[in-house]
């Protein structure tokens, strides 16, 4: 189990369209573990049942990888007559239903790739979903075939003094030589990939909730020992997700138990097996001292995400993977709901919008685009995809906003309804939709087949004799990865008209763009209105409208909604920006005096004030342009960046001093100060004044809190100063024994501008604490250097050598977050030349590799290709 397999040559391809219904279902599973760190027995007990549709000879298959039976019995009696092929367990049956026991030996200790059943610190624990469970035990391991699992776990006492799976637990006692066991029993029949079990040396924020309907629910949040005074937010949010999901989508917790588990080495965020989530630490550790505001939030939308995948992923579960939006998009609108409801719904909107730009946008564009539905992978966790998650949850979102609120609800309560307990598909829900909500979204189903980011031109011409304004509207898809079956999408975009003068409306209007080309003629407007569109994103598309600078001033100035709003301001600097890159003579007045509207409006909150003077990002403008300097990039974002700072330093100055949060507090003023605080300290480091240092290192000192420690060391991280030195060591010496803080401070250094971090990044690499066996730690220093656009991109080509160089020695234990790597290389075509040619050298060198996993070889053919 320590090494990956040997992947074919080409490994197969699955194809959506090939899709067939289970030959033999499972109705129940029994399972008995004699857990272990270096050996764990698993007996299995398969009530299996011919489908009626599967041909009488039709041998049963149990998916198997990296394990081999010691023993198979059909009936209670052994049988040898099996074979493996290419790992799966073949066995001839007669009959049309049989009971099928297999005993595995499995070394979790051994288990690097985090698939199946491993061993994190002293603890075991699993991960089935994809398709882990097949490295547990032989199973049919496909999400349509559900069984209703009983599980017998057993293991030392003293070493694993709790013993958790899925569902209730109906015994336990202690059985001979300081053994005890425990049975549990789950009532809600489930595919594989949402089994789980842990065993550890674990304790409890214990507490309860009543749902709605009155039935008692115990919830247990499980950590190592002293972990425990952090984990009171994760069970706010849970209590919080749950009350949530009765009253936003009518939805209640269906066991007396809900466990939550926390482990240090994971490769995701998190996942919903059912009645006994399991962690990344990450999401569910916090208190001010270890955790800046953004992982309280990034806790609550996960604890969130996990638990409503309850009735989004279990109750309802998905037929293939291909299906895998069906949860996964849903699951994120739900959870993007949710927290908008908790906190500011213009705040999170923004953030969601930059998160899709951030990883869906640069992935729709690139030789990895593929739709929300794929028509085929080789492997399949490699499609645990931003476009799967994130523009899958805007196509829901745009549902809601097609169909109202009202209709939107009758439509999920009418999917709940009809698929409980069963294996569903996109093309269900969009039934159930429909069905339920009473509303055509024939054409709306393109969006599930159509990979790329459309286009939409939009441009108001106005007639002052008639007082008509006529939007002008217009998409086209860019052609990127797979081929679009069709190109009309339905693209709803809500829109207002602004007064010239003063910025009021007469109200939003939705436009539905479901042609190619479409005008909308809209009464009543005197003077030329400005025109807002795509107001809240309600749309995921990028927007080519040929306005000019002074009517994005305006609108950065004017427009009520504060997605559009914050927009303007982005599209007035990023039109600057590129420009400037590109040589193209452009006005900075204009910038600065909207700077000097938006620093002089009182009505703007401190939260939204600091999103508004963020310049967009590196790799945001790289992605505006036809061929990306990552440096000419950087040096005209710094330049502007310089001159705001300079030119409004005694304003940063006062907003600095006036946003002293005072006494620690998560309320929203309190973290709005935090936010700015942290945005103005960058412009005053940035403004040449030489006490920048001294400053930021003035906020790390006094800091009572992560968000104002981080913030100084982002800061101090760029610069050339004593302080720099003295506050990462410093921080090192305070958190070395934190594990999660640790990562920070691995990533505020591979983050770090300063010219010597390809360097540094190399002897970070060797630091003691450093190690590729722990996923988080890899992310750390690895990936904060890739989205490190100047230095990753180094002229000198080393940045991409250490990725690749990491890549192959990663793949061997971990191909999984190893080819979560290949995407950042996999970019090259859209470099300048030189870079280009280096990132495509850098591929090359892993595709030459003799022994690529399935995972990472997908991925650097599709980039090469
Ligand atoms: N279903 C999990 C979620 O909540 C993701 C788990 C995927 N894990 C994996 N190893 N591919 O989003
Ligand atoms: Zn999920």
């Amino acid at each position: 189990m320590a090494d990956a397999a040997p992947a074919p040559k080409d490994p197969a391809t699955i194809r959506r369209e090939d899709y067939r219904p289970p030959a033999w279902f499972i109705p129940e599973v029994e399972l008995d573990f004699q857990l272990d760190l270096e050996r764990t027995v698993v007996r299995s007990k398969l009530d299996v049942r011919r489908s009626k549709s599967a041909k009488a000879d039709e041998p049963l298959v149990l998916q198997g990888d990296d394990i081999s039976p010691t023993s198979v019995k059909v009936d209670g009696e052994a049988r040898t007559d099996w074979t493996l092929v290419e790992g799966d367990l073949v066995l001839p049956l007669n009959g049309a239903s049989h009971s099928v026991e297999i005993e595995v030996e499995l070394d979790p200790s051994t288990n690097t790739q985090l698939m199946g059943l491993y061993a994190s610190n002293d603890m075991l624990c699993t991960q089935c979903e994809a398709e882990g469970f097949r490295r547990i035990t032989f199973a049919p391991d496909r999400p349509d075939v559900l069984s209703r699992y009983q599980v017998r776990m057993e293991a030392d006492k003293a070493k694993f003094p709790v013993l958790l799976c899925n569902g209730d637990k109906v015994a336990e006692g202690d059985g001979e030589n300081g053994r005890h066991w425990v049975q549990w029993n789950d009532p809600w029949p489930k595919p594989s990939y949402l089994f789980a079990l842990v065993a550890g040396d674990l304790v409890a924020n214990n507490d309860s909730f009543t749902t709605r309907s009155g039935k008692p629910v115990e919830l247990n949040i499980w950590v190592r020992d002293g972990d425990l005074d952090r984990t009171g937010h994760a069970m706010k949010a849970l209590k919080d997700s749950m009350r949530w999901d009765e009253e936003t989508y009518g939805r209640e917790y269906d066991l007396g138990l809900f466990n939550i588990v926390a482990v240090s080495d994971f490769n995701m965020g998190a996942m919903e097996n059912k009645g006994l989530n399991i962690f990344n630490s990450r999401y569910i550790l916090a208190d001010p001292e270890v955790a800046t505001d953004a992982d309280f939030d990034g806790i609550e939308g996960v604890v969130a995400h996990e638990y409503f995948h309850n009735w989004s992923g279990n109750r309802v579960t998905c037929r293939d993977w291909f299906q895998l939006s069906l949860k996964e998009g849903f699951t994120v609108y739900r959870d993007q709901s949710f927290s908008a409801d908790m906190g500011s719904a213009a705040l999170k909107r923004i953030e969601d919008v930059r998160i899709l730009r951030a990883a869906q946008f640069p992935e729709d564009a690139g030789p990895l685009a593929h739709p929300i539905r794929p028509e085929s992978y080789q492997e399949i966790s490699n499609f645990y995809t931003a476009t799967i998650y994130n523009k899958g949850a805007e196509v829901i979102r745009m549902m809601n906003t097609l169909m109202g609120a009202e209709s939107f609800r009758k439509g999920t309560d009418l999917y709940f309804d009809r698929h409980d307990g069963e294996a569903a598909t996109c093309e269900d829900f969009v039934t159930a939709m429909e069905d339920g909500g009473e509303i055509d979204l024939k054409q709306f189903r393109n969006w599930y087949e159509t990979p790329g980011t459309p286009r939409v031109t939009a441009n108001l011409s106005h007639d002052p004799q008639t007082g008509t304004a006529t939007v002008h509207l217009s998409q086209k898809i860019a052609q990127n990865g797979e081929k679009p079956k069709s190109s009309e999408l339905v693209i709803p975009l809500k829109t207002a008209l602004l007064d010239p003068e003063t910025g009021a409306h007469q109200g939003e209007q939705l436009l539905l763009l479901d042609q190619t080309e479409k005008s909308f003629v809209l009464e009543g407007y005197r003077d030329h209105p400005v025109l807002s569109i795509n107001r809240g994103f309600s749309a995921p598309i990028i927007l080519e409208s040929s306005q000019t600078a002074e009517q994005l001033a305006f609108l950065s100035a004017h427009d009520d909604d504060p997605f559009a709003r914050f927009e303007a301001v982005q599209r007035l600097m990023t039109g600057y920006l590129t420009a400037k890159v590109l040589g193209t003579p452009v006005d900075r007045d204009i910038i600065l005096h909207a700077v000097a509207k938006i620093l002089g409006d009182k009505e703007i909150d401190p939260a939204f004030l600091a999103e508004l003077l963020v310049l967009p990002s590196e790799a945001f403008l790289g992605d505006q342009m036809v061929e990306v300097d990552p440096q000419a990039i950087h040096d005209e974002r710094e330049k502007l960046r310089g001159k705001i700072a300079v030119q409004f330093e005694k304003q940063f100055r006062k907003l600095y001093k006036s946003c002293w949060p005072g006494e620690f507090s998560l309320d929203a003023e309190a973290r709005a100060n935090r936010k700015l605080r942290n945005v103005t300290l960058g412009y005053l480091a940035a403004s040449y004044t030489d006490d920048a240092a001294e400053l930021a290192f003035e906020q790390y000192r006094e800091a009572d809190n992560m968000t104002a420690m981080q913030g100084a060391l982002a800061v101090l991280s760029h610069l050339e100063a004593e302080e720099r030195t003295i506050a990462f060591d410093d921080f090192y010496a305070k958190f070395k024994s934190n594990p999660l803080v640790l990562d920070k401070w691995f990533s505020l250094q591979a983050m770090s501008l300063r010219p010597d971090t390809v360097k540094r990044i190399d002897s970070l690499s060797r630091h003691p604490d450093f190690t590729l066996s722990n996923p988080n730690r890899v992310r750390a220093l690895y990936g904060a250097f890739t989205g490190n656009q100047v230095r990753f991109h180094d002229l000198s080509g080393k940045g991409y050598q250490m990725i690749a160089d990491m890549v192959i020695a990663l793949d061997k234990q971990n191909p999984q977050t190893a080819a979560r790597f290949i995407p950042q290389l996999g970019r090259w075509r859209r470099y300048e030349r030189e870079r280009s040619e280096l990132m495509r050298l850098a591929l090359e060198k892993i595709a030459a590799q003799p022994e690529l996993s399935k995972d990472v070889s997908e991925q650097v053919h599709k980039s090469l290709a």
